[in-house]
């Protein structure tokens, strides 16, 4: 709050000691509750029935039954949360990489108590708080360091900061209405993003009206047809080239998802990336970096830094464990007053949470050759490696995958099963069953894949986790 303010109500109340103190005795009471919360543990007997009405009043109202039979108690405990039937799991996928900080944080809950104080739920792009305004602020402070990122718009879904950025895009290089995007990408559901993401089942029954050129992402398969890593660089800038001369000036962006989240957490080498941004910058293309899912979880802060690309991102977008959504472009690509509004922005509690989960990435030990995330990546590793050293048959060969474990950093992947789809799916369902939340990616080979809590995670919960996995896989095995 400024200084000038200091009077106002609104800053006596965030500032009101009776107030901070009835928060801290919510906090503490609720972290006693969830302490209790130690290891998974199956659902009490009294609680079946009811849980399963529930189930099945969701299943109706939403046509059809959840995925997972999971609906939350409110409580957890780091990477374990509870379920409504008081059964306890290890949350290892965190609602598709949201609850990056797990279950029962006190600082989140902290965060969102005192959000909850204020006069407003939702804020708007006409009516707002400051918080929308310093999560923005925070967000670009951050981007700046390793990028050109000045300015920040912010929504409220991931696929809605997609469709802002792609509106950037088209307005910078009007009439452009072509969009280049790598095979299996995932852009969210809207109707464009929905044409733009890589998947047959996304825009089934879908008006096509979205013209987009796919180039192949990097993969063993594609550098072993091409013949080599220099080789499959070199056909890559060949068939962009093919689109350029093809489409003269008709491309407004390429849409760079640089871990690719849904398509099979896939990661590619920083010089497969210049060559295609070099490309880019020749022919006037806008280099937009989708790093909803990524974000937060490479070996730093923006995957942009993990690959140093920074210098080349002109538009950029967030969401997911950032809990508010948003935005981010260059000078050179601030729209038109106009182009980009909406209602709501998000919530109180989104930003205040939001700036707190930026302030904990920023401030705490996760980063680096040394940091949590990289000593957590190799243990996800070295127990994939023993599971597989114990039961071979579990792991057959992939095609075209030389390695059964994978991703980066806080995206991890394992290829049982040989990838097969029907088995995966049935490997992540038993998985479930037996104590693990987790979930599938790829289109083929398929893979189990883990966005974990990593801030909150111990080197003990492993085994924990993977004796689950084991009991889980044993079944579908059989
Ligand atoms: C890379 C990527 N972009 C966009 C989205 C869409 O985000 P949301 O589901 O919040 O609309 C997702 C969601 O999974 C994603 O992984």
């Amino acid at each position: 709050m400024p200084e000038t303010m200091s009077h106002a109500v609104g800053n006596q109340i965030s500032k009101s000691e009776e107030i901070r103190a009835a928060i801290d005795a919510i906090v503490a009471q609720v972290g006693q509750y969830n302490s209790t919360i130690t290891d998974a543990r199956p659902p009490q007997e009294g609680l079946v029935a009811e849980y399963q009405e529930l189930m099945d009043r969701a299943a109706a109202v939403k046509g059809r039954p959840l995925l997972y039979p999971m609906l939350g108690s409110g409580a957890g405990n780091g990477p374990l949360v509870e379920l409504g039937d008081g059964s306890v799991k290890w949350d290892m996928i965190c609602g598709i990489g949201v609850h990056f900080f797990g279950h029962g944080h006190p600082e989140l809950i902290r965060a969102s108590l005192q959000a909850s104080t204020q006069d407003v739920v939702k804020h708007g792009n006409l009516q707002s708080n400051f918080e929308a305004y310093r999560f923005a602020e925070l967000m670009v402070s951050l981007a700046k360091r390793n990028s050109k990122l000045t300015q920040c718009f912010v929504t409220t879904s991931g696929a809605v900061a997609n469709e802002s950025a792609l509106k950037v895009c088209y307005q910078k290089h009007a009439p452009a209405s072509r969009v280049i995007a790598f095979k299996d990408c995932f852009m969210g559901r809207t109707i464009t993003m929905a044409q733009l993401g890589d998947s047959a089942g996304g825009r089934d029954g879908i008006p096509l009206s979205t013209q987009v050129d796919y180039m192949p992402f990097w993969t063993e398969d594609n550098i072993a047809k091409a013949g080599g890593e220099a080789q499959f660089i070199e056909r890559s800038c060949e068939l962009l080239q093919e689109y350029i001369t093809r489409y003269p000036k008709q491309h407004a962006c390429f849409i760079f998802e640089l871990i690719q989240g849904e398509g099979g957490f896939n990661v590619a080498p920083r010089e497969y990336f210049v060559a295609l941004m070099d490309m880019c910058k020749a022919n006037s293309i806008a280099v937009w970096d989708d790093e909803i899912q990524c974000f937060g979880r490479t070996g730093e802060m923006f995957a942009y830094e993990t690959l140093d690309l920074g210098d080349y991102v002109d538009v950029f977008c967030v969401g997911k464990m950032t809990q508010a959504c948003a935005t981010l472009y260059t000078d050179e690509y601030a729209p038109k007053p106009g182009l980009l509004s909406g209602t709501f922005t998000g919530s109180s509690q989104d930003f205040a949470a939001g700036n707190k989960i930026l302030e904990m990435l920023r401030g705490g030990d996760l980063y680096g050759n040394t940091g949590k995330i990289a000593k957590h990546h190799a243990l996800f590793r070295k127990h994939v490696a023993a599971l597989a050293a114990k039961h071979p048959d579990w792991f057959p060969a992939v095609k075209g995958q030389s390695e059964l474990s994978g991703g980066i950093g806080g995206m991890m992947k394992m290829s049982p099963f040989g990838g097969d789809q029907k088995k995966v799916i049935a490997a992540c369902k038993a998985c479930f069953d037996e104590g693990v939340v987790l979930f599938w990616c790829g289109h083929g080979p398929y893979h189990v894949r883990m966005l974990p809590p990593i801030p909150v995670m111990e080197e003990s919960h492993w085994p924990k986790i993977f004796e689950c996995i084991e009991r889980a896989f044993a079944k579908v095995a059989s």
